[in-house]
């Protein structure tokens, strides 16, 4: 079949392989550790489920519903926003609920950009993310972050790319694959900077509910000056343990909204109603149950910063966001064949950093989300193994 040369020069789902010889090797009984995929790895929150099974008895879930969502469910968001983060939403008029934020994402891109237009993406990226700018025929543009900076995004960072004239930015805090929390001064700074050159910000606020040592999440959609060209993508995934579900939002001023809703209908008409169903119980989450989820992240995340330091190859500058760690390691100019190696020889699937774009090269994204404290530990040893004795 004829395909077009942006989809096929697109590289297979890394992450599919990795689980695929995960899979294989746990079959032919090796104990493999994931610190791969980036899920959270606690149980849905009950409240979600018991409002999706609750819901099964109701006719109206097993029918389209209106292309922006169901209105409770965007009345108690925008309600949870407001509190959470200042953020003042008209659930009517500014607010479209997604089949996931990487749909959200896509959705916004089909609705934003011309073919040819250039989308600057902060480097290490979010995979999909590129990926998703390829597909729309959009063309990204690497922004290089720096270790040493804690991989913060500044605006001294974007000035030279200005002068490309690009469509939007792609602003994600707390960061995927880097753990950043993006300072809130900065990120002021930069939508000013950007909305007086009429370049929309698309700000992925996915793991937004993880931070650690104090670090807070900005929403910029809170200010209501940078509104007209920031557009927000927001997921339940995290937050709640329900990636399979697929729920997801964006948030936009009015009439960008009423655009998006046209692709929306085309391709999805609504979210599975049985999964926004569980959204909508999920919001009713007890306070202290998340916070319960969060500090059980930051004590693994303690634990790796702890082993890691005595790793000789590798280094970490800890970041207070999500829960990723990108190591740095010593020596390393290929870090698909590193990772490889890692899940052959000691059963230790990690995502290699060149899959986030050029700057990740040389580095490892550990996810400490998915192991407990025991798992995290075991797989530090095998790293310490495998880089004291087997790589040396
Ligand atoms: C930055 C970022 N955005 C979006 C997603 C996907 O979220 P969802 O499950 O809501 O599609 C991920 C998943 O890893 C992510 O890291």
């Amino acid at each position: 079949m004829q395909v077009p040369e942006r989809i096929r020069s697109i590289s297979p789902p890394f992450m599919d392989a990795l689980i695929a010889r995960s899979k294989a090797l746990r079959r032919d009984g090796a104990d493999v550790i994931s610190l791969g995929q980036g899920v959270p790895g606690f149980a849905p929150v009950e409240a979600a489920i018991d409002s999706a099974r609750q819901s099964l008895s109701d006719p109206a879930t097993h029918v389209y519903g209106a292309d922006a969502g169901l209105l409770s469910l965007r009345q108690a968001l925008s309600e949870r926003l407001k509190k959470q983060s200042g953020m003042k939403v008209d659930p009517k008029r500014e607010m479209l609920i997604t089949a996931g934020a990487n749909y959200g994402f896509l959705l916004t891109l089909l609705t934003l950009l011309e073919p040819g237009d250039k989308v600057l993406l902060p480097s290490p990226f979010y995979f999909d993310h590129e990926t998703s700018i390829r597909i729309v025929g959009a063309v990204p543009v690497e922004v290089p972050l720096r270790e040493d900076t804690g991989f913060q995004l500044t605006l001294a960072d974007l000035e030279p790319h200005l002068k490309t004239r690009p469509r939007a930015l792609v602003m994600v805090s707390p960061n995927n694959p880097t753990g950043a929390v993006y300072d809130p001064r900065e990120m002021r700074e930069i939508a000013r900077a950007l909305a007086s050159r009429d370049v929309t910000i698309i700000t992925d606020e996915t793991y937004q509910h993880f931070t650690y040592e104090g670090a807070e999440h900005f929403s910029l959609g809170s200010l209501a000056e940078a509104r007209s060209h920031v557009i927000t993508i927001g997921s339940f995934s995290k937050t709640y343990s329900l990636t399979g579900w697929r729920v997801g939002y964006l948030i936009s001023d009015a009439d960008y909204l009423q655009q998006a809703l046209k692709v929306q209908d085309s391709m999805m008409v609504c979210t599975p109603i049985v999964s926004q169903m569980a959204a909508l119980g999920a919001l009713g989450t007890p306070a202290e149950e998340l916070a319960r989820r969060r500090e059980m992240l930051a004590e693994r995340r303690r634990l790796l910063i702890d082993r890691l330091a005595s790793i000789q190859a590798l280094a970490w500058r800890p970041t207070q966001g999500a829960y990723f760690a990108l190591v740095s390691v010593q020596g390393c100019t290929d870090s698909v064949a590193l990772a490889r190696d890692l899940l052959e020889r000691v059963h230790l699937a990690v995502v290699p950093g060149s899959v986030f774009g050029q700057t990740g090269e040389g580095y490892l994204r550990l996810s400490y989300g998915s192991v407990d404290l025991d798992q995290l530990d075991e797989a530090c040893r095998r790293l310490a193994q495998y880089f004291e004795t087997i790589r040396a």
